[in-house]
């Protein structure tokens, strides 16, 4: 069952969800070569604890950080640790919120400095999937309207489409009904309807679709170690447009 916001719930998802995009975006200003990816997810922990908040990843499942950060060929999943930005990487951070008691999720991919053109190609393509997937979650729509859109513009760019992690439904818990691939064909699935809150997030790789788990158990690496980027937003389902919630100001 795809449950259906009250308007109510959706008040405190916009909330939670404002939380989520600004620490998103205050990490992403932290980003620069030298910090490592455990600064980034300290700086992330006290962000959302003064914002009151706390990480619905912290735990989950045992994992131990507080966000993702998935540098180059890493997709997501990515455990901070001591390892150091440098110039020319790629890095994605995924950002979760529980904030009186409703959950935001959202991820961005920035470059460090200067980038090669096929990279920003990869990462402004992922972006435009994202955009892509969100202009279809729109009530009436069939939930695969979504992934077709995602795979449209990632296979028209060259690029691949991860298979093996999906998008997903989101509000009380990090993790609700439906899963949402970014592929497959059009009009399958159930239909959509408004106060629906899916978590949409292309995960988009320059080479091959493949992916691996790393022997900590989560980090999931390209398996031809080609670069991936990561886009996330958590949009409500609207009559007319979908409404993005991990928005920081509206
Ligand atoms: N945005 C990711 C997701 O929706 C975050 C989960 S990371 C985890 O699955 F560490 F919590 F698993
Ligand atoms: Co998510």
């Amino acid at each position: 069952m795809i449950s259906i916001k009250t308007s109510q719930e959706l008040e405190r998802m916009r909330a939670s969800g404002a939380i989520a995009a600004r620490v998103k975006e205050a990490v992403a200003g932290q980003i620069k070569p030298g910090v490592t990816t455990k600064d980034l997810d300290d700086f992330a922990r006290d962000l959302i604890e003064t914002l009151g908040g706390r990480s619905p990843f912290f735990g989950y499942r045992g994992y131990p950080g507080h966000i993702c950060v998935s540098v180059n060929d890493e997709v997501v999943h990515g455990i901070p640790g001591p390892r150091q930005i440098r110039l020319g990487d790629i890095v994605s951070i995924d950002v979760g919120v529980v904030y009186d008691g409703y959950v935001g999720d959202n991820a961005t991919t920035v470059m460090v400095g200067v980038t090669e053109p096929e990279i920003i190609r990869l990462i402004r393509t992922t972006e435009r999937a994202l955009e892509a997937a969100i202009g279809k979650a729109v009530e009436g729509n069939h939930l695969s309207d979504i992934s077709h859109a995602v795979e449209s513009v990632v296979s028209d760019a060259g690029f691949s489409v991860v298979r093996d992690f999906v998008g997903h439904g989101v509000g009380r818990d990090m993790h609700e009904e439906p899963q949402i691939p970014n592929f497959g064909p059009p009009g399958r699935g159930p239909r959509l309807k408004a106060g629906m809150t899916l978590a949409l997030e292309p995960m988009v790789n320059m080479g091959t679709a493949a992916v691996e788990v790393m022997a900590d158990g989560w980090t999931v690496l390209t398996k031809d170690r080609m670069p991936s980027a990561h886009f996330e937003h958590t949009v409500a389902v609207g009559k007319e447009a979908a409404e993005i919630l991990t928005v920081s100001e509206k």
